[in-house]
């Protein structure tokens, strides 16, 4: 994103909070369109998604085109003051594209084609595909570029595709050939001389195909950089056509939060808007933390500013095996969630119920049962809400706190031959994350070779490559007075999947004071003792699956495992402190060692006390409230404040209802005299 890029603002601009969905009108009669714009109208929706499947409609056999119906919905929603938000349509060919193109269509690992009948089939190394999918859209955006109905541009859907097919092949070597110039540096990077595996032909290189057994990490990592490349080249080149023939209009592409396949860090720039699709699972008891974390890291993509939240279900998805829906207040909980973290847009997927199609049991703001249904009075009130909320658009939330996330440390981690799958670099940045979102400190996520001074406390919960550079910059930044956390399985390989060799985490060992030299994965739980400053034992923890032998170099042991070796450890360095935690504590002992990193940071939550299953963030000067649990509850805070949703005036706290929310403006100075 560039500051002089039109963006999100440019849309919220004249129109506050946007709230809306997906809009598939080619999946109605047209006399349910006008009966849609009057609802929308009525529900306050001021945006809508357009076209994003609709490739077979605007192009029903190859090079026909058909405008004509999405003229006419670009002219109701005009008429009806909806914006448009206006997709290609590229995420979902017609059959007629695999038909009379097959290399368009995907093959999987295994050499298998994935053929039409669904969504996605596409490749996106494909020069067929590319053409004609750049044909559709430059003769989209040059029909609708200067439309006053659309606002913004959405290229295709949550990209993700990966092929290795022979097309896909080439375009890996030629990625490869720019990285490494020659075939022995790529030989070196790929430690080939591992199982025989050296390339001496330039086409010997592959994908990382099915193969007999474990394939080389190296490769797959390479692979998997290249995957996220070649979707984003495909993403620049539509966004480029755009840019080009309807300058001025922000454009994005939806995101999937913490999706595996793609590098979100390396896209962002790339984007005028960031947005995201979030569809939590409510059988997990975590989720509203999940969600949480997910949103942080949209705002930090964002780099700070607001982002979008571009689809959100409004009840039960259709995709899990069993679809839980979601208790009343829960969309309206969910979708103020977001805004708290810095989304300044509120979309779901999608407006109308689908009646036909692999989506005819999902959600929707409009229900098949119709707009008279408890659901779509809930999407009425909380769309006029949020009208209320205009404000709110274009404030920014701040954070002291920062977790180090770096998606291709994230590919070389989780490789299939390792100590132990039961580390999951998801799983610990949300054990990392829980705690203090309990204790309502809001976090930003980092990329490890990002500006670290606006933090205070920086975490890496599990950040198994780390470059020379990076660890040095993050040592003198604890130098300088940061405090550091760093999680096991952290610093162990360098960016080509190479081991460090000695004691590790090697490139951190100085600012840790304190060096490994061997994991020791165990099965379930082991009882892990406090120590005092003395050495003394004082209480115990569990924690699970993974254990290291480890030793102090200067650091103080404040845990240890059985046995006596130190589990966690402590190091004064310079002006700042380093943690080194070398297992999966249990989610006691987590808190209890984030008071600690707290207090060395100097960092405290926005509220000194939260009750259970509530939230609390600052965004802009407005404190955010919210309750996840299915109980009142009362948040105590000190003097006097408004809620911004009620007008009420509040003394030392606020009572929650259950999913209920308060956005509170505390007045400055003590609290007035009783
Ligand atoms: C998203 C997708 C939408 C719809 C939705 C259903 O992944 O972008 O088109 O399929 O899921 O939850």
């Amino acid at each position: 994103m560039s500051a002089d890029r039109p963006g999100l603002h440019t849309v919220t601009q004249g129109r506050g909070l946007l709230f809306g969905g997906d809009y598939n009108p080619e999946q109605w009669p047209e006399h349910v369109w006008e009966e849609d714009a009057a609802l929308m109208r009525k529900a306050g929706v001021n945006l809508v998604t357009v076209g994003v499947f609709s490739w077979g409609r605007l192009e029903p056999s190859p090079g026909e085109r058909d405008f004509a119906w999405l003229d006419r919905v670009l002219e109701l929603m005009h008429g009806a003051g909806v914006a448009v938000d206006l997709a290609t349509p590229t995420a979902s060919p017609p059959p007629w594209l695999g038909h009379h193109f097959p290399r368009t269509l995907p093959v999987n690992e295994a050499g298998n084609t994935l053929w039409y009948g669904a969504r996605n089939q596409w490749c996106p190394s494909s020069r067929d595909y590319h053409a004609r999918s750049t044909a559709i859209v430059t003769d989209l955006v040059e029909r609708y570029a200067d439309h006053p109905a659309v606002a913004m541009w959405h290229v295709g859907n949550e990209f993700g595709q990966v092929c290795y097919c022979d097309e896909a092949a080439e375009e890996f070597r030629f990625w490869l050939r720019q990285r490494y110039t020659g075939l022995d540096a790529l030989n070196e990077a790929w430690g080939t001389t591992f199982w025989s595996q050296h390339y001496s032909e330039w086409e010997q290189v592959l994908p990382p195909r099915l193969a007999p057994y474990i394939v080389n990490p190296s490769q797959k990592l390479d692979w998997a950089r290249f995957c996220s490349d070649e979707l984003l080249a495909h993403y620049k080149a539509e966004r480029d056509l755009i840019r080009e023939l309807s300058p001025g209009k922000p454009i994005t592409t939806n995101y999937m939060g913490f999706f595996k396949p793609v590098d979100y860090w390396s896209w962002a720039p790339e984007q005028d808007i960031i947005s995201n699709d979030w569809y939590p699972d409510l059988s997990d008891p975590r989720f509203p933390a999940r969600a949480a974390l997910t949103h942080d890291l949209m705002r930090s993509l964002a780099g700070g500013k607001p982002w979008m939240l571009m689809e959100q279900s409004t009840g039960a998805v259709n995709w899990r095996p069993h679809n839980l829906p979601k208790p009343a207040g829960q969309l309206r909980l969910e979708s103020l969630q977001a805004v708290a973290r810095g989304a300044d847009g509120l979309c779901y997927f999608q407006w109308r119920q689908s009646a036909f199609g692999a989506e005819r049991f999902h959600s929707a703001m409009v229900p098949l049962a119709g707009p008279d249904t408890e659901a779509h009075a809930e999407v009425r009130a909380h769309g006029l809400e949020l009208h209320e909320l205009h404000d709110i658009a274009g404030t920014e939330v701040r954070a002291d706190v920062a977790l180090l996330h770096d998606w291709h440390s994230w590919w070389a981690a989780e490789e299939r031959a390792r100590p132990s799958d039961r580390l999951s670099v998801v799983e610990q940045l949300t054990d990392y994350y829980h705690p203090l979102w309990r204790r309502g400190v809001t976090v930003d996520l980092a990329h490890p070779s990002s500006e670290l001074s606006p933090y205070r406390l920086v975490i890496a919960p599990q950040l198994f490559v780390i470059s020379d550079a990076d660890a040095v910059k993050l040592t003198e930044w604890v130098r300088a007075g940061g405090v550091l956390v760093v999680g096991p399985f952290s610093g162990i390989s360098d960016p080509r999947g190479h081991l460090h060799t000695g004691r590790f985490p090697a490139p951190l060992r100085d600012v840790l004071g304190a060096s490994g030299e061997a994991w020791r994965p165990v099965d379930g739980e082991v009882e892990c003792a406090w120590r005092d400053e003395t050495g003394f034992k004082q209480g115990f923890f569990t924690a699970r699956d993974w254990t290291e032998t480890i030793r102090a170099e200067g650091a103080e042991v404040v845990a240890t495992f059985p046995g006596d070796g130190p589990a966690v450890t402590r190091h004064a360095f310079g002006a700042g402190v380093a943690w080194y935690v070398a297992t999966l504590p249990d989610a006691a002992a987590l808190a209890e060692l984030t008071a600690r990193f707290m207090a060395d940071a100097q960092v405290s939550g926005v509220l000194a006390e939260l009750p259970e299953g509530v939230e609390a963030v600052r965004r802009g000067d407005l404190l955010w409230v919210l309750n996840h649990g299915d109980g009142t509850v009362s948040v105590p805070f000190e003097g006097d404040a408004v809620d911004v949703l009620t007008g009420s005036p509040l003394r030392d706290g606020v009572d929650l209802a259950p999913r209920g929310v308060a956005i509170l403006r505390q007045h400055a100075g003590p609290p007035a005299t009783r």
